[in-house]
Order: C-alpha cells, then structure tokens, then sequence
C-alpha cells in the first residue's frame, strides 16, 4: 500500500469538533446536532457526520501514494495523485446518507443491530475529483460499457483500514460498470470536499463518491480499483447493508437472498425541533431537509401540526438567489433541499414532515412496516412533539 498505511489502534484518529454528538468513539462515528443540518445548504466539513469501521488511515508520502487498477483488465496500472489531478476535474454537488440514518427512532419500534444515528448521519458537500468513467477509459474501458472486453460486470474499491467485520481486513464495496463508466452518474474519485482537500475522516487523500446511492459504496482512503465479474464479495456488500423484510430475524437470516442496497429512498427530517419541545403558543418555524436517491429530484416536502390529519406545503430551497425547480439543469439533482414552512401551534400536537419525489414515491406514514433487523432506511414520516407551556401572566 504505498503511501499509505492503516494503524490497528485509534491512537492516530484526527481531532474532531467537540460539537459533535458521538454515538461511537472507536470506530468514531459522531453526527452534528440536528439544527447544524439547516444552518446551511452545503453541510460545513466539521459538522458532516463521520461514519468509520475501524482506525482512520495515515498518509506517509503522499508522492509515493497510488492506486492500483486491475482485475478483467488488458493494462493493470497504477495511477499517482499527479496522474489524478491531470484529468478534467468536475465539482458535484451532492448528499451523502449513511443507510443506518435515523435508526435510533427504528430500535424504539423493535429491536435493531447496529450505530445508533439520529436525524444526522446525512450531509451535503461539493465534492471536487476526477470522473471515474475518465480514469477507466485510461485502461482501455469505454464510456457507457456495460461489460468490459474481458467480462468485468462491476468495479470494486477497496481500502486499507482495518475493520472487525472483515476478520481486520480493508472495507471494500462495488458498482456496476455501467454506473461507474457512464459519465451522468457523475462517479467521482474525489480528493476535496467543500474547495478544501479532503480531511482524513473524510478519506484523504481520494475517495469514491457514488452520487444518489448510500454512503456504504463511496469508499474512504482508497488504496486499488478492481474490475469483476460479479459484485464485491466483501462483508459490506454481501452481509451488511441490504433490507430484510419484517418477517426475518436473525434466527432466519439469509443473507443470499437479498440484494445489496444501492440508490436511498426518498428522505425528510425535521431538523429545527427537538424529538419534544416545550413552547409558548404562536408561530413556530419548522426547517429540514429532503432527499431521494437516484437524482429523483424532491417534488414537495408536505408538513402537518396535528399528527398528519392535515397538512401544508413547505418551501424547497437549494443555492440561494436560484429557485428550485426539481428537474431542471439548474438545480442539484444529487443534493438534498431545505424545506421550510411556518405555522400557528395553539395547543400541544404532533409536527410531522413527509417527501415525496420526482417519480411520485412517498414516505411510509411508519416505522413498524420498513422495520428490519439491521435497522436501515428508515424513512418513515418525522414526528416531534411540540408541547405549549402557557406561562402566568406577571
Ligand atoms: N470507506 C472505508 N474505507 N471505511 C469505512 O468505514 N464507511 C462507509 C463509507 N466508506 C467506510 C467507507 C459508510 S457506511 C459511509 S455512510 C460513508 O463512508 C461515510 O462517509 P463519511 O464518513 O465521509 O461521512
């Protein structure tokens, strides 16, 4: 692994901002406080959720760091960082969602294995890199390849932290070819986020970001690219991360018969309330955000104080002095909007939020029909209490 090495302990992990909430320290795995969410449309790198399996890698010498591409190729290489920052460098815009967010919330409903998020584990960065599809036409694979000549179906990124699910070895994941060579996709082998270089939570010095998909596939400190003929073998891929039906627990687990988890359903959170919340009567402002993968686009946020018997229409709002429009070239079709919407709470109810996307999907109205045992995609409707105090008059 030249360049770059993986510690066995976390003695070396980087400082953090105190503000952080942590739900995991080794690994560290920390999400900002809910209303950090909505202070802004791209999501500040000190406050983006941080979701590690094992000890943050180190770089040695960044002159002597590379990436290995082999696998169904003709030309195996080894590509350096100057040979990355030769390419064409593009900026996408777009949110990256743990698949565990809001799992929390789901444990309360029935028991789930996994870290337990709030509303945070979701973040919106300007991701700076090369395109994916332009480094493997550098080996010969063309754009819109679906196949390569010598049979490879998928390419596969692996790391070179340690992580206890893979018995101490690299996490690693794949996608299919024709994501990763199909320029739209907007693939990226990304060494900065938000114009700065990339952190070492973050993955430093490259990693992959896969746009519109759970953050599960944008592999951190990416040490070789392989090209297969079937999907990644790798723990992440064949026994964590895909989405059981109610019915199965582990007693009857099968891992084989479901499919890996890819695109992210449509998602909204309320982020400047509290779970419960103690207010006098009047106006109260309620913000979040939405999100669909795949690049659907949000098509309305909808927004209800008695528990979902009514309902108003939130406002979306992306870059600012831009309206969103959510399939139109001039908004981010990867990046999550902010939605906010005012309303009169006399007496103590329930504040709900629910998305729907471009293609009309929907939030489930709740958690006890998406429950799954690993405790993923939770995107049922959310609800914060919001309780009046009515002070005495002096
Ligand atoms: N890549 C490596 N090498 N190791 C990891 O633990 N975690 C994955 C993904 N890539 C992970 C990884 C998961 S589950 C998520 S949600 C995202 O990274 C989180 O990225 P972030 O920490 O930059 O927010």
């Amino acid at each position: 692994m030249p360049g770059l090495t993986a510690p066995s302990d976390y003695a070396r992990d980087p400082p953090r901002h105190p503000a952080l909430l942590v739900n995991s320290k080794e690994p560290f795995n920390a999400e900002p406080h809910r209303s950090a969410l909505v202070s802004s449309y791209v999501t500040p790198v000190e406050f983006f959720y941080k979701r590690n399996h094992g000890p943050v890698p180190i770089v040695d010498d960044i002159h002597k760091y590379s990436v290995s591409i082999s696998g169904l190729v003709e030309n195996a290489t080894e590509l350096c960082m100057k040979d990355i920052l030769e390419l064409p460098k593009y900026a996408v815009t777009a949110t990256l969602q743990c698949a565990g967010n809001r799992r929390t919330a789901m444990s309360k409903s029935r028991k789930v294995k996994g870290v337990g998020w709030d509303i945070g584990a979701i973040g919106n960065a300007v991701w700076g890199g090369a395109k994916l599809a332009d480094v493997l036409e550098l080996i010969g694979i063309l754009k819109f390849s679906r196949i390569s000549p010598l049979g490879g179906k998928y390419v596969e990124f692996v790391s070179i932290d340690k992580c206890k699910e893979e018995n101490g070895g690299p996490y690693k994941a794949s996608i299919p070819l024709s994501q990763a060579t199909n320029p739209e996709a907007d693939v990226l082998l990304a060494y900065e986020m938000n114009g700065e270089t990339l952190n070492r939570d973050h993955g430093y010095p490259l990693r992959v970001v896969v746009p519109g998909v759970i953050g599960a596939r944008s592999v951190k400190w990416l040490d070789s690219i392989n090209i297969i003929a079937e999907e990644c073998q790798g723990f992440f891929v064949q026994k964590d991360y895909k989405m059981f039906p109610p019915s199965v627990d582990w007693d009857n687990i099968d891992w084989s018969t479901r499919r890996p988890q890819m695109d992210f359903p449509v998602q909204s959170a309320i982020c400047s309330l509290e779970e419960v919340n103690c207010i006098k009567p009047g106006k109260v402002t309620i913000k979040g955000y939405a999100a669909s993968g795949g690049g659907r686009g949000i098509e309305r946020v909808d927004v209800s104080t008695d528990g979902g018997q009514t309902w108003i229409e939130a406002s979306k709002s992306q870059k600012a002095g831009t309206p969103y429009v959510s399939d139109d070239e001039s908004c981010d079709k990867w990046a999550w909007i902010l939605f906010e919407a005012e309303a009169d709470i006399p007496e103590s109810s329930e504040i709900v939020a629910k998305a729907v996307d471009i293609t009309g999907n929907i939030q489930p109205e709740n958690v006890q029909v998406i429950w799954n045992l690993r405790g993923i995609l939770n995107t049922s409707w959310h609800r914060v209490l919001v309780q009046i105090a009515h002070y005495p008059n002096p």
